[in-house]
């Protein structure tokens, strides 16, 4: 069953995530509370927080004994009986607690490590050409359908050696977890069998793997060890989720998100075209500006915070993106200043739990941004009311028809 969730009509007291008017545009939500209710509360999901300045976000990001990491995505259903309890989680290291946290952490690093990540850029650079190539001659593209969506899910794909044919399944995964599955009571059967069905899939990539090991991350995670013990089964498909959840919808956001802004800004394409010098600058600056992902905790034990009691077992969003366009922490915080300098943004988390993908996100949407600007310097969206967006905790464009010019 499917929980209704009615129209928001007060912020402060009623805020849900889901709704289509923080779908549109959450950054006009997120400034008037800053200003009038910084750390608002909503009945919805059963308790709900939302700290919106960086201040309050930073407290709880880095506050490891008040908030837990078991439950990342605020949803209708709370970690139950059959979820693996704290500290590890269904998708270590996200899910996990200190100390288990470091543990789960540090095993995966090598995976991640510059070295590694750079000696993907080649083949992500090809990929890149070879899908704006199958756009030539049209004059409408879809910079999100036909293009930005299939990088990320291609680069995690070859990560984990997962057959590249099941994309369409990855796609389901993840609307399943991030979007649909959020709305979803706690029993529903719809949502249990899917769960059966990604864990089928992944157990048939790791049997796989055990009879024919190759250089990629699943078979370095079957030969992974703690403590002297090669990983526990369950450690390592929550960690494939985790890999195949976090590494796509993300980067995928990110570089939707900017080459919508790209469509409306001449002056920022120019910028790009003749002073290519700034493009790391610029990354950085996109990534501020439309950081895709808003985490969660659970509160795991009672603390006041902001003159508010939180109990344990509410929910609390993290929206990394609000702390973004803070102005006490960022000056001309809601504008795009594409050479801006010093950018001490939180895209990619703050404390313990930061990005373990971040090379790798910075790589894929470099990349992805560089080849689509030599192939299309100039392009425009076709009609700013046909762009759609993604729901929930991370949000980005799902569709950005625009016109290019070559
Ligand atoms: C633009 C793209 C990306 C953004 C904005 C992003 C954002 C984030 C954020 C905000 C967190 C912190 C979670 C928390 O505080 O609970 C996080 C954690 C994580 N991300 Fe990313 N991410 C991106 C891409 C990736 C990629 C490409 C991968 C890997 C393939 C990845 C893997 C991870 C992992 C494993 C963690 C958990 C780290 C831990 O718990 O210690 N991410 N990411």
């Amino acid at each position: 069953m499917t929980i209704e969730h009615p129209p928001v009509t007060d912020w402060a007291t009623d805020f849900d995530h889901t709704d289509p008017a923080w779908q549109r545009d959450p950054y006009p939500i997120w400034s008037e509370l800053r200003g009038s209710c910084p750390m608002a509360h909503s009945e919805r999901f059963g308790g709900t927080w939302l700290p919106t300045t960086h201040e309050l976000v930073s407290q709880i990001a880095y506050d490891t004994e008040h908030f837990t990491s078991r439950a990342v995505v605020v949803s209708e259903a709370r970690p139950g009986p059959d979820d693996l309890p704290a500290p590890i989680g269904g998708a270590p290291p996200i899910t996990s607690d200190p100390p288990f946290h470091n543990l789960a952490r540090r095993i995966l690093l090598p995976a991640f490590a510059p070295k590694k990540i750079e000696a993907l850029e080649p083949s992500t650079r090809a990929l890149c050409s070879e899908l704006l190539d199958r756009l030539e001659g049209r004059d409408v593209v879809d910079a999100a359908v036909d293009y930005a969506q299939h990088i990320p899910l291609m680069v995690i794909a070859n990560m984990l050696g997962f057959p590249s044919e099941d994309a369409d399944y990855f796609r389901q995964i993840i609307h399943q977890v991030i979007e649909e599955g959020v709305n979803l009571a706690a029993d529903d059967e719809h949502r249990r069998d899917q769960e059966l069905g990604f864990e089928a899939y992944f157990d048939r990539q790791i049997e796989d793997h055990r009879q024919h090991p190759r250089d990629d991350l699943t078979s370095f995670l079957l030969n992974a060890e703690l403590d002297g013990q090669p990983l526990i089964h369950e450690h390592v498909r929550g960690t494939m989720l985790l890999i195949l959840v976090a590494g796509i919808d993300t980067t995928w956001s990110a570089i939707g998100a900017s080459i919508w802004h790209l469509a409306q800004h001449a002056e920022h394409r120019r910028q790009l075209v003749e002073q290519p010098e700034i493009v790391p600058f610029a990354i950085e600056e996109l990534l501020r500006a439309y950081a895709p992902v808003t985490m969660a905790r659970m509160v795991a034990k009672d603390v006041e915070i902001a003159g508010r009691q939180l109990h344990e077992g509410d929910w609390v969003l993290l929206p990394f993106p609000s702390a973004n366009r803070d102005p006490a922490f960022f000056e001309r915080a809601d504008e795009v200043v594409l050479d801006r300098e010093v950018n001490r943004h939180s895209a990619f988390g703050l404390g313990i739990h930061r990005c373990l993908g971040s090379n790798l996100a910075r790589m894929e949407l470099t990349v992805a941004i560089e080849e689509w600007m030599r192939r299309y310097p100039d392009f425009e969206l076709v009609d700013p009311a046909a762009v759609t967006w993604s729901t929930g905790q991370v949000r980005g464009p799902r569709s950005i028809p625009v016109r290019v010019r070559t």
